[in-house]
């Protein structure tokens, strides 16, 4: 079977012959229909995101399970699944208060590139191939523990259910779980991609009065109105902290949302916040890098930063809301999808990620 495999950080993918071992206990088998291009995606080709090479990149899918290993009793053959790339262990601390977002077990392996047991599944003429985080989904077929496939309705478009596994959990989470936007807000998103633009669809939907969309891209920008944004801001042309404060009185909003991954946006959100408001970090910034903010300020003003990661959801859980809010025409899911490619034209749908043009490009197999 082909799979798209990054073997040099900075280069293009290699759509290759990739060989795939049968699923181990507690793992299944997914024949892909669909996956989104992630910016975590481009974070590994750039080495902003640590993970080992050669590596099957992508980790927003979804298919159709084709085969299932020993002890597999959540999922059977024929089932449509979404791909969940943070598969929690149910027992670990994080798992029994409540928040496997952030569980242990799955965090462990996150930046291995490795199945939970620390093998891979994927290999070229007998070598090792990494897969990123527990999913692997530019490839025709993957392997991944039971945990990280959740059963979808049958009626569902691959591609939506696809969606759902990244940008859509990510964004409408971090309002709703991790913000808590409550109606009456005042929202600034900095980073209108496939995340942003659900962040952006998240606070309308929580009843926020301003929703404010930072981006540099003006076509995307006038896209994020149909979307729920009230204003826009070119940060190529203004700048987005001064921006935001006239537009609010120059109080600065209730919650500022970073959706890129970049220290000094971080540190915008936060400047951009009023006194009592939150500012949430989505973007994953490299590991090594850190954000300064005002130390004063975060007491004399009472304010809050925080982070969100897979928009503190439970995928079995949010996925099925998410499709049902998407069904009940609360959240829009297709028009997300701006541009499809196949397999083989990876390269092109991540050269148009970084060119910031899409919205969300998907893969079709
Ligand atoms: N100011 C404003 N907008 C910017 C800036 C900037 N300095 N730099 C980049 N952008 C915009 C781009 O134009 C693009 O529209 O940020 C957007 C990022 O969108 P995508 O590339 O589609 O990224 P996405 O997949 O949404 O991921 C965003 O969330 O989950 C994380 O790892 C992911 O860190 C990434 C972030
Ligand atoms: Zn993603
Ligand atoms: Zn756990």
């Amino acid at each position: 079977m082909k799979a798209a495999v990054l073997h040099n950080y900075g280069q293009e993918l290699k759509v290759q012959d990739v060989d795939l071992q049968e699923p181990q206990k507690g793992e299944v088998r997914v024949k892909m229909k669909a996956a989104g291009i992630c910016h975590s995606d481009q974070h590994v080709i750039d080495a902003h995101l640590p993970l080992p090479v050669p590596i099957v990149l992508g980790h927003e899918g979804a298919g159709i399970v084709d085969a299932v290993g020993e002890g597999v009793s959540g999922v059977k053959e024929g089932d449509h699944v979404a791909l969940n790339w943070v598969p929690s262990c149910g027992k670990c601390h994080y798992c029994r208060i409540g928040r496997p977002d952030v569980c242990d077990e799955a965090s462990k392996t996150a930046l291995m590139g490795t199945m939970l047991d620390g093998t891979t599944r994927f290999s070229v003429d007998g070598k090792n191939v990494h897969q990123f985080p527990l999913t692997g989904t530019f490839s025709e077929y993957t392997v991944v523990p039971e945990n990280a496939a959740v059963p979808v309705n049958k009626d569902v478009p691959f591609e939506l259910a696809a969606l759902v596994g990244c940008c859509v959990i990510t964004g409408v989470g971090a309002v709703m779980n991790t913000a808590k936007v409550e109606p009456g807000s005042t929202v600034a998103v900095i980073g209108a991609g496939g995340v942003g633009f659900n962040v952006i669809q998240g606070a309308a939907l929580a009843g926020a009065k301003q929703v404010i969309a930072i981006d540099m891209v003006d076509e995307k920008l006038e896209m994020t109105k149909q979307f729920g944004a009230t204003h826009t801001i070119n940060a190529k042309e203004e700048d987005p902290v001064k921006a935001v404060l006239s537009m609010t009185e120059r109080l600065g909003v209730d919650y500022a949302f970073e959706v890129i991954g970049r220290p000094e946006t971080i540190q915008n959100a936060y400047n951009m916040t009023k006194k009592t408001g939150m500012a949430v970090v989505v973007g994953i910034s490299a590991p090594n890098e850190s954000v300064s903010v005002n130390a004063f300020s975060l007491p004399s003003q009472s304010k809050t930063l925080k982070g969100s990661w897979l928009g503190q959801g439970n995928p079995h859980v949010d996925y099925p809301k998410l499709l049902d809010l998407n069904t009940a025409g609360k959240l829009e899911l297709e028009a997300l999808v701006s541009q499809t490619f196949s397999l083989d034209e990876v390269n092109e749908g991540l050269a148009q990620l970084k060119s910031g043009q899409n919205i969300r490009g998907v893969i079709r197999f």
